[in-house]
């Protein structure tokens, strides 16, 4: 319900409605009342409704989106675009085939720090890129939220891996990866950490690292209660004439007492004031302009696809424990 939040807090967006079959009670939002469905098609079937936000698990993300392009809704998808190959593409085509527009919500081409790096890049400022490492290491009690529903790649690396494609803006040839069992493996069935190696048509390569086994206490605290916890995170990416660091470890603002250490999110979706800033924030904006006709969708269906291409890879990767070719 992060995004009805954060878009309420738009003018000129209302919304009306939610559909959760596991919600009993519609969310409480500032701007007004907001119907529940337990099923979407009545929600869809509602002509005071323009656009929706699709976040519902993974797997059910294309059956979502062909009811909904159906019913001639604009989308925001949340990341990954699905769990299938053929699944994305059915997604795609549903969109076009209904004309409505479908934005992917990789959030990190609307955080402000990755979206310069994107421009660096595109003004020549780095030359060519050569190699870039992203970083993307969450709690445990990020992996048992989700019970052991997905691999890590599929619910994070995908994040870092559609930043790459965006930066490399070349063709991955070959993806390897290799994964680490431990405390997750043992307690949810799915790996602790996958590292990702993705090398592009063009001699470029990257790696990509993430995993959600980082101590419980990094994100633990019970004060302040308005701050939320995040993980481990970077990115350096080096090119023929420079290079460019991120580091998110802490994001800018750290705390200790006799909790212990305290590393807010101060980026993704911290909350100022009562209201809900970030990234999601700014993604929800953007969705706004694309849906207004002022900008262009500049997350598409096939962004999600090419980032699920290598997800896929990288699954095959470490099951058959060789490099796939693309
Ligand atoms: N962009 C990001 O940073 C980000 C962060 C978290 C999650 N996500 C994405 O959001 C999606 C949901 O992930 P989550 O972590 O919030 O999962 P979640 O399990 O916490 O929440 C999913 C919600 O979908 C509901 N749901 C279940 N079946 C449904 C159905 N048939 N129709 C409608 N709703 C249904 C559940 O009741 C639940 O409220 C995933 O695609 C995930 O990858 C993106």
């Amino acid at each position: 319900m992060l995004h009805a939040r954060a878009l309420a807090q738009l003018s000129g967006v209302k919304i009306v409605a939610a559909s959760d079959p596991l919600l009993k009670e519609p969310p409480k939002l500032p701007s007004g009342e907001v119907r529940l469905y337990a099923g979407h098609q009545d929600l869809l079937a509602r002509k005071d409704i323009d656009a929706v936000v699709i976040a519902s698990p993974e797997n059910l993300h294309r059956q979502a989106v062909e009811d909904a392009a159906k019913a001639g809704k604009h989308i925001l998808l949340e990341k990954p675009i699905a769990t299938t190959l053929a699944d994305a593409d059915t997604i795609i085509a549903a969109a076009e085939r209904h004309k409505v527009k479908l934005m992917l919500a990789h959030i990190l081409r609307y955080d402000v720090r990755y979206a310069q790096i994107k421009a660096a890049v595109e003004q020549g400022v780095v030359g060519r890129p050569l190699v870039c490492y992203a970083r993307r290491n969450a709690t445990i009690q990020e992996a048992r939220r989700l019970k052991g529903r997905v691999e890590v790649e599929e619910y994070i690396s995908v994040h870092d891996i559609d930043q790459v494609l965006w930066y490399f803006q070349d063709r991955p040839v070959k993806v390897s990866a290799e994964i680490a069992r431990g405390p997750v493996m043992q307690e949810l069935g799915v790996h602790d950490y996958i590292w990702i190696t993705i090398r592009f048509a063009g001699g470029g390569l990257a790696v990509v690292e993430t995993g959600w086994g980082l101590s419980e206490a990094i994100g633990r605290w019970k004060r302040p209660s308005s701050w939320g916890g995040f993980g481990d995170v970077c990115l350096e990416l080096i090119g023929e004439k420079g290079s460019l660091y991120l580091d998110y470890r802490p994001m800018t603002l750290a705390a200790v007492d006799e909790e212990g250490w305290k590393f807010p999110d101060t980026l993704h979706w911290p909350q100022l004031h009562g209201e809900v800033v970030g990234d999601v924030l700014e993604e929800d904006r953007y969705f706004l302009r694309v849906l207004r006709g002022e900008a262009p969708v500049i997350s598409t269906g096939q962004d999600g696809r090419a980032a699920l291409e290598i997800v896929l890879a990288a699954m095959r990767s470490w099951k058959e424990d060789q490099p796939i070719r693309l």
